[in-house]
């Protein structure tokens, strides 16, 4: 008899009306509720940092034009807002130099108001990130993205880094499936799909640390299909649209999808183009399979937004001393 599933986890069959071929119900992994319920936590937690006297800042920079960094970067600032944060978004032509940008993390990292900085990546080709990213003072980087911090990750330090938010957040919403699901992830074999310094890296470590037996394929990995069959936790962050076909899951999986893709969508004759977001997972084969999956969206892109509110307020009371 599986426990009671925690309350971000739907039973997908409400909302997609599907029952997997044991008979056994899906668990749709709702990542907005998880995220708005993590949010609401914060929100009153700022509220008594501030009866001391302290705001948690956030400060963000986006350099250039690309739609999709635009959106993501305006949702980090509204979320800080919400939970009462100070923030300052930072918006740079696609020409700023690299010594330019520079000088603004200088400041940044400087500025007492601030505890929290992220420059939103991919940066234009003429600025070098890596050398962007070394220049954000490990405390303030609560993207979790500079070598201190990959690197207490690495050694297993984690309370004294900051992880990096998309998969802290999988981590919350694979931790919390497997409650629903009654089981552990000890001993699980996990595959992450992707190698990213952003997602599939520190996922696997997350991951290891939590003592799963962790693959990590990429694109040059050989019969994809037959390691997503084996593996009990899956984590897709390939970029690549439904790439992951819903027939290699393994029957009761926890299918987290990172991917955000947007495709064309088919219209009437005669009707403008339209598009819509689909995962690196076909959904719609995974979810008969799957013991419980995210949608896309709803799924991890909310927590990312609510593990870097996390990781800035924690910032702010550790620059505080508290
Ligand atoms: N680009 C895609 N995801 C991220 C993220 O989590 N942080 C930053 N800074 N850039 C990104």
């Amino acid at each position: 008899m599986p426990a009671q599933p925690a309350a971000s986890i739907r039973d997908s069959a409400e909302s997609a009306g599907i029952l997997r071929p044991s008979g056994e119900k899906a668990l749709l992994i709702d990542g907005r509720a998880a995220a708005d319920r993590l949010l609401d936590e914060l929100r009153s937690e700022a509220a008594s940092l501030l009866r001391d006297g302290i705001k948690p800042g956030l400060a963000t920079v986006l350099v250039g034009e690309d739609a999709a960094s635009r959106v993501y970067v305006g949702s980090k600032g509204k979320a800080a807002r919400a939970c009462g944060f100070h923030s300052v978004q930072h918006d740079l032509p696609a020409t700023t130099s690299e010594t330019d940008l520079l000088a603004l993390v200088g400041q940044l990292n400087e500025d007492p108001a601030i505890h929290g900085i992220l420059v939103q990546l991919p940066l234009p080709k003429a600025i070098n990130a890596t050398r962007i990213i070394e220049a954000i003072a490990p405390e303030k980087d609560v993207d979790g993205f500079s070598p201190v911090n990959v690197g207490r990750i690495a050694i297993g330090e984690i309370e004294r880094a900051f992880v990096p938010c998309t998969p802290a957040g999988a981590l919350l919403l694979i931790e919390e499936a497997a409650k629903g699901l009654s089981r552990h992830l000890r001993g699980a074999e996990a595959l992450i799909v992707g190698r990213s310094n952003i997602v599939g890296k520190p996922m696997a470590q997350l991951l290891l640390q939590r003592d799963a037996t962790v693959t990590v394929a990429h694109s040059r990995t050989t019969d994809l299909a037959t390691l997503v069959g084996r593996a009990d936790i899956l984590v897709a962050a390939v970029g690549r649209p439904e790439m992951i076909r819903g027939e290699w899951v393994k029957s009761g999986a926890i299918v987290i999808d990172v991917g955000i893709n947007r495709v064309p969508r088919e219209t009437a004759p005669g009707e403008a183009p339209k598009t819509r977001l689909v995962g690196d997972v076909a959904f719609a084969q995974a979810v008969k399979r799957a013991g419980a999956i995210t949608p896309v969206p709803g799924g991890v892109g909310p927590m990312t937004i609510g593990m870097l509110m996390a990781n800035t307020l924690r910032a702010a009371k550790r620059l505080a001393h508290r």
